[in-house]
């Protein structure tokens, strides 16, 4: 693993909580040669995503400021770690806007980013307040078929019971998954579809 960089994206709306928490004890796991940046979505406000693929060329200009920041790390890691809380049983806002700034960043001329993605391999860490977590689901599916588009490598998603500040702590088997949770080798997403004929064209 040591040519390996993991791109923490911390993407609660509060700091220390529980996703966090598990995020951190996981990395805590990775070989002392892989290189680790953290980056937390809400120090690195981005705008929200404005869909403008079909008007003019269909480019976005370089990206400045805070989406500067963010491509060039997603772009600088071998691992990109979404560790977004269960927000609706979903990704929360700061984690969805970031991955809706890719479709942006996949248009902006000479960057080559979904090319690049291609070669990565994601990851999701979340804390989930209700005991069934099934219910985390959706959250699970958007990164699974997120790393599918890209074909690339998806390795699952962490998952820790917590709703206040520190519950995650308590959360022994969840610490226990998260010792292991880099340690194994991803494969490329797959997704084995019921109805192919309705999921043939994604537009990201
Ligand atoms: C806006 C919002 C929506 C939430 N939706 C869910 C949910 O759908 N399912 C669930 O189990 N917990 C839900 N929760 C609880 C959080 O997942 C839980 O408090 C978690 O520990 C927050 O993560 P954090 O400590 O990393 O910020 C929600 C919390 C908030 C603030």
């Amino acid at each position: 693993m040591s040519a390996r960089r993991f791109l923490f994206l911390l993407a609660s709306t509060r700091e220390n909580g529980n996703t966090e928490v598990m995020a951190r004890h996981a990395a805590a796991y990775l070989p002392v040669g892989v290189e680790q940046q953290w980056l937390r979505l809400i120090d690195h406000p981005l705008p929200d995503f404005t869909d403008v693929r079909h008007e003019g060329a269909g480019v976005y200009p370089e990206p400045e400021g805070h989406a500067r920041t963010l491509m060039d790390a997603t772009l600088a890691a071998t691992d990109v770690v979404i560790a977004s809380p269960l927000y609706w049983y979903s990704i929360s806002t700061p984690a969805k806007r970031y991955m809706d700034h890719w479709s942006g960043w996949m248009r902006v001329p000479g960057v080559g980013f979904k090319d690049r993605m291609r070669s990565k391999t994601f990851w999701g860490v979340t804390a989930v307040s209700h005991e069934d977590f099934s219910r985390a689901e959706p959250l699970i599916g958007t990164l699974r078929l997120s790393a599918e588009y890209f074909g690339a490598r998806f390795g699952g998603v962490l998952l820790g019971y917590g709703n206040r500040p520190g519950d995650a702590l308590d959360d022994a088997p969840g610490l226990e998954r998260a010792r292991t949770f880099f340690a194994g080798e991803p494969a490329i997403a797959t997704t084995r579809l019921a109805s192919p004929k309705r999921t043939q064209v994604i537009h990201a």
